[in-house]
C-alpha cells in the first residue's frame, strides 16, 4: 500500500476545456477554507474556455495551449508538463479537460493527476454519461472523483456520489443534478488528499481515519 501524497496544502493546477463551474467550485472551496490547497494555474486547449475567463477574474494564472500550435501531441504535453513544474504543481484536476492525457503526463505526476466524471463509475465512461443513463434507463446515477491512469475514465476511485434518475429526466436534468454533486464531491476528495488520507492498495482506494497514518 502507498500513501499519495504526505498531509499539506496542495498546490493544485486544473485543467479545463470548458464552462469552468467545477473550476470555480474549487475555488469556492478554497476561498471557504473548506479546501487546504492553492489554485497555482488554470490551464485549457480551448481558447474560448469559459474556465479561463473565470480564473482571470479570480486573479489566476490562466494559460492557454492550444494543440493546434504544437506539431505533435508529445510536444504539446511537453509544454503543459513544463508550465505545471515551473508553478510547482503538486496535484493536477481535470474539471471537464476534454483530452486523454498521456504517459509522460502521467510519469511526471504519478498518482497526482485527478478527474471527475459525471456518471458512478465503472458505469458509462466517456463522453455524454449523462445521457447513457438516461438512454439505459437506470435509477440511479451519480459523480466519480478518481485517480488518472492510462485508460479513460479507468483509475482508483476516490469518491462517488448518487442522485436519482427520475423517468422524465433528459440529459439536461440529469447533467443538472449531479453537476451540484459534482460541485462537492471535487473538493471533498481533494481535501482528503490535502489531509495525507489517500492511500493506493492496487487499484482500490483507501481512507485513514482523521489524524491517523496507516500501517504500510
Ligand atoms: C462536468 O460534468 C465534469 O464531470 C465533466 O465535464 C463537465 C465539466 O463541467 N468531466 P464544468 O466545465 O466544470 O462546468
Amino acid at each position: 500500500m502507498i500513501r499519495v501524497r504526505e498531509p499539506g496544502l496542495l498546490t493544485l493546477a486544473v485543467l479545463a476545456s470548458g464552462r469552468g463551474s467545477n473550476f470555480d467550485a474549487l475555488y469556492a472551496a478554497i476561498q471557504r477554507q473548506d479546501l487546504h490547497a492553492v489554485i497555482r494555474i488554470l490551464v485549457s486547449d480551448n481558447p474560448e474556455a469559459g474556465a479561463i475567463k473565470k480564473a482571470r477574474q479570480r486573479g489566476i494564472t490562466a494559460l492557454v495551449l492550444n494543440p493546434a500550435d504544437f506539431s505533435n501531441r508529445r510536444s504539446y504535453e511537453e509544454a503543459l508538463i513544463r508550465a505545471l513544474q515551473e508553478q510547482e504543481v503538486d496535484m493536477v484536476a481535470l474539471a471537464g479537460y476534454m483530452r486523454l492525457v498521456g504517459r509522460d503526463f502521467l510519469q511526471a505526476f504519478r498518482h497526482r493527476v485527478v478527474n471527475i466524471h459525471p456518471a458512478l463509475l465503472p458505469s458509462f465512461m466517456g463522453l455524454h454519461a449523462q445521457k447513457q443513463a438516461v438512454d439505459y434507463g437506470v435509477c440511479f446515477s451519480g459523480c466519480t472523483v478518481h485517480i488518472v491512469d492510462e485508460g479513460m475514465d479507468t483509475g482508483p476511485i476516490i469518491l462517488q456520489k448518487v442522485v436519482p434518475v427520475f423517468q422524465d429526466d433528459d440529459e439536461e436534468s440529469l447533467a443538472l443534478r449531479i453537476l451540484a454533486e459534482e460541485h462537492q464531491a471535487y473538493w471533498q476528495a481533494l481535501q482528503l488528499l490535502a489531509e495525507g488520507r489517500i492511500y493506493l492498495d492496487g487499484r482500490k482506494v483507501v481512507v485513514s481515519e482523521i489524524g491517523k497514518g496507516m500501517d504500510l
